[in-house]
């Protein structure tokens, strides 16, 4: 829509572009001064004058025509007032026009974006502490594909690590291709936990365990055809609730497969005379930048965490070419990503810049059990089935005659589940409850989706015609559906410059709120042929928008509930 750009014109400065100004100009969340706000401060370096003055000025000089119909200035901010039946009117056109596009942009056209997340580790339950970043990854591949960006969403699979010479001792001693393909995920646990307790009383196992990771380094076939299994039997359970997730991934090159890509890394490192020797391992020194050392080698030669990270970073720069590269990673792991972006800044990389770590807070459940104590790992999929079974007890009691319930439940639970994930600002720790993401009343995903079938049945209903549409006389609370409606675009945008889908939850939370006023207030199927078909164009505009929103975040919608 051309609201700002024709602002902006208007404004004619001189000394700003039209774009830049264009781009300064924001709908503010209330609307009572104004329907766009341009903030003067953003503008008082340029002009070098104060925000109020600037204002002041700028109000004196404007003059109003039939699009905007008043410009005010207060405190720093000027604020402009549309003709609002011809805004209604381009906002409902540009949504039943655009319908699944309604939101998207092409700012991202040419630009190449990495998102790294849910990276889950091999042979280890897939618990809930995966949730954030399988679902806010997933939600910020789609926001930025939806912005014009081009999407890598690489899984940076665990799977390298001592551990794997742990399993196939365990494997050998204590179980069977067949006890593995029955039990799948949950066998590998079992005797991986049995490995431990073991080894507690008798450490020769450990040296084994190194043995067997030796072997898979060095090709050795057995043991690499066992860590192939391990591999597959994962990736099919996690693929499951991928698929429930609707989350997808364009590379799962993990860890190992850095196995041949460190060396010239290290290299290099020594070359830059940024490798130092201590106790035998090499390391980084950092201490300069008030951080302890990044450990690039131990002292048998073997690479660590960080060495991967370096060499898939660059990997992945030479490959796709990122403008921005983000890791969504818990906060837990902060550190990590300072150390080895300083690392790749002090090799010289001035894309080292662009490399971001998108940390988020922790999942707990409500009961206590936290998602990381051992022995008591919540896994994601009993989360999800529980949601699920929950979603369709509540359908049979509120509305048992419903076509296709278990696609019904199925929507309805996952998508609780990936709300209430999205739901607050991402660093915050959540505690996960599973009354509350099912309930049809506050903040959640039953409540949208709720929302999205009552457009849905008002549509059926009324058969009319309504492209036709047009605008007189309207209501305040047809207009706070409109312009929660034309926000859309600038929270998509927002969501991807912060990297933060929860604006998109919460603006869908705000959205399906002013149409269900809208709905209570306002009869929709009037016998007033010109008002029902402005309505109905509303109320597809709603559905349209809602449904955008909720498809970002990778939440199914339905028809019925
Ligand atoms: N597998 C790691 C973990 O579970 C997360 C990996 C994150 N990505 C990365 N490039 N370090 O802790």
């Amino acid at each position: 829509m051309g609201y700002k750009k024709y602002i902006a014109e208007k404004l004619n400065l001189t000394s700003v572009s039209v774009e830049d100004v264009a781009s300064f100009i924001e709908v503010p969340p209330q609307l009572d001064l104004g329907d766009y706000a341009l903030p003067c401060f953003k503008l008082s370096k340029l002009l070098k004058k104060s925000p109020v003055i600037i204002a002041e000025d700028l109000a004196k000089t404007f003059v109003s025509d039939e699009v905007i119909s008043s410009c005010t200035a207060t405190g720093g901010y000027l604020n402009f007032k549309v003709n609002r039946d011809g805004f209604a009117f381009s906002v409902l056109n540009e949504v039943l026009s655009l319908s699944d596009k309604y939101g998207s942009d092409s700012i991202g056209n040419g630009k190449t974006i990495c998102i790294d997340y849910s990276s889950i580790n091999i042979a280890k339950p897939f618990h809930i502490g995966h949730l954030s970043t399988t679902v806010i990854g997933s939600a910020l591949c789609k926001i930025f594909r939806f912005l014009g960006y081009k999407v890598v969403g690489i899984n940076h699979l665990g799977d390298y690590g001592t551990q794997f010479g742990k399993l196939i001792v365990a494997f050998k001693k204590w179980s069977s291709f067949e006890a593995v393909e029955r039990d799948r995920l949950k066998e590998l646990t079992r005797i991986y936990v049995k490995f431990h307790d073991e080894a507690k009383l008798n450490p020769a196992l450990d040296d084994e365990a190194r043995h067997y990771f030796k072997l898979i380094e060095d090709g050795d076939k057995e043991s690499n055809e066992l860590f192939t299994l391990f591999k597959r039997i994962t990736l099919e359970e996690v693929e499951k609730i991928y698929k429930l997730l609707n989350v997808t991934f364009d590379s799962y090159a993990g860890e190992s497969f850095y196995n041949d890509k460190m060396d010239v890394i290290v290299d290099e490192l020594r070359e830059k005379g940024l490798l130092k020797t201590s106790d035998g391992a090499s390391i980084v020194d950092l201490d300069e930048y008030g951080m302890p050392p990044c450990l690039i080698l131990k002292s048998d030669g073997s690479s660590l965490y960080a060495t991967r990270d370096i060499a898939a970073a660059t990997y992945r720069k030479k490959t796709y070419d990122f403008d921005k590269c983000l890791y969504v990673v818990a906060y837990q792991q902060n550190l990590h990503f300072k150390q080895f972006f300083k690392v790749i800044e002090l090799m010289g990389k001035d894309w080292a810049k662009d490399l971001v770590h998108v940390a988020y807070g922790m999942v707990s459940l409500e009961d206590g059990a936290m998602s990381t104590r051992a022995g008591k790992v919540v896994l994601l999929e009993d989360v999800i089935a529980k949601t699920i079974e929950k979603a369709y007890k509540v359908i049979e009691e509120k509305n048992p005659n419903l076509p296709d319930k278990d696609r019904t439940a199925r929507a309805v639970g996952t998508g609780a589940v990936i709300f209430g994930a999205l739901c607050n600002n991402k660093i915050k720790d959540i505690v996960f409850s599973y009354d509350r993401v099912l309930s049809f009343e506050g903040e959640t995903c039953p409540y949208v989706q709720y929302t999205v079938a009552r457009c849905n049945s008002v549509l059926n209903k009324c058969t009319d015609e309504f492209s036709n549409f047009t605008v007189e006389n309207m209501t305040a609370d047809e207009y706070a559906v409109i312009s929660e409606i034309a926000r859309f675009k600038e929270v998509v945008k927002n969501a991807g410059d912060k990297y933060e889908p929860s604006l998109v939850t919460r603006y869908a939370l705000d959205l399906a709120t002013a149409f269900n006023k809208f709905y209570i207030n306002c009869k929709i199927a009037v016998d007033d042929k010109k008002l029902r078909a402005f309505r109905l164009a509303i109320t597809k505009s709603v559905k349209t928008t809602l449904t955008n929103a909720l498809t970002l975040l990778g939440i199914e919608t339905v028809e019925q509930m």
